[in-house]
């Protein structure tokens, strides 16, 4: 039985302030729902000393070195050092923004696994790449490249973003989403086998809001959301937790 997760996704956005957010979802972490925040670096260890019992933290992107001359990237390691247990990577605005190929992703992943964090690893197809018909090649490429051997359902979570629906308010159809999950979960059982297969939770995201969450939810192989502008308070956010 895979378990719930709703993360929140804060990109670069968040000051010390924002950090009141995570002590008003302190109601929602009773259930029976995982619930990660993934706030920018600057704010990731006073996050893990405010959050509420039960409240994950985690990092946006990592570096795939231990250490050494990289200025301004941060480690695996460092991130688990400042509480963090899990990391987002490949997520479309880190390709697109900063060039990471599947290869880098790959590498991160890697770098993760071996600090001990659980990755949340994205993948998604542009709308061109939709409407050309090529999404599930798209998809299928970008999990054949970017996650290493030895996943299993504690160290990796994927994630569906359809770039096109990022921040734009719009979303794929729920038999669109459903295609894409399920033949996520038909690639993940082949490469890695049944069990493992079956335990990777898949994420949808991408305009992800309290108005469509609960019906996104009911759609086969979708087991939680990950959240970018609805995550940023907790009077959005805590109804799509609610939802799952
Ligand atoms: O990683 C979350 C994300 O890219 C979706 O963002 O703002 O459309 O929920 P948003």
């Amino acid at each position: 039985m895979r378990r719930k997760l709703a993360a929140g996704n804060w990109k670069m956005n968040g000051l010390r302030a924002a950090l009141s957010e995570l002590e008003a979802l302190a109601p929602t972490l009773a259930g029976e729902a995982e619930v990660l925040i993934c706030p920018p670096a600057t704010l990731i260890s006073a996050a893990c000393e405010t959050a509420p019992d039960g409240l994950a933290i985690g990092g946006q992107d990592c570096h795939p070195k231990d250490s050494g001359a990289h200025t301004g990237d941060i480690s695996a390691e460092m991130l688990k050092d400042a509480g963090a247990s899990h990391v987002i990577l490949g997520h479309s605005e880190r390709r697109d923004d900063h060039g990471e190929s599947d290869a880098d992703v790959r590498a991160k992943c890697a770098a993760a696994w071996a600090a001990g964090l659980t990755v949340v690893l994205c993948c998604g197809e542009s709308l061109t790449q939709r409407e050309a018909q090529d999404t599930l090649d798209i998809i299928g490429g970008q999990l054949a490249g970017s996650v290493p051997d030895g996943a299993t359902g504690h160290n990796l979570v994927i994630a569906y973003e359809p770039i096109w629906a990022i921040g734009t308010g719009l979303i794929p159809t729920l038999d669109q989403i459903g295609e894409v999950h399920d033949f996520i979960r038909m690639r993940l059982e082949r490469r890695f086998g049944a069990g493992v297969g079956r335990s990777v939770r898949i994420l949808y995201g991408g305009s992800v809001k309290p108005g469509n969450a609960a019906e996104i939810f009911g759609v086969s192989n979708v087991d939680g959301a990950l959240v970018g502008g609805a995550s940023l308070t907790a009077a959005d956010f805590r109804p799509i937790v609610e939802a799952l």
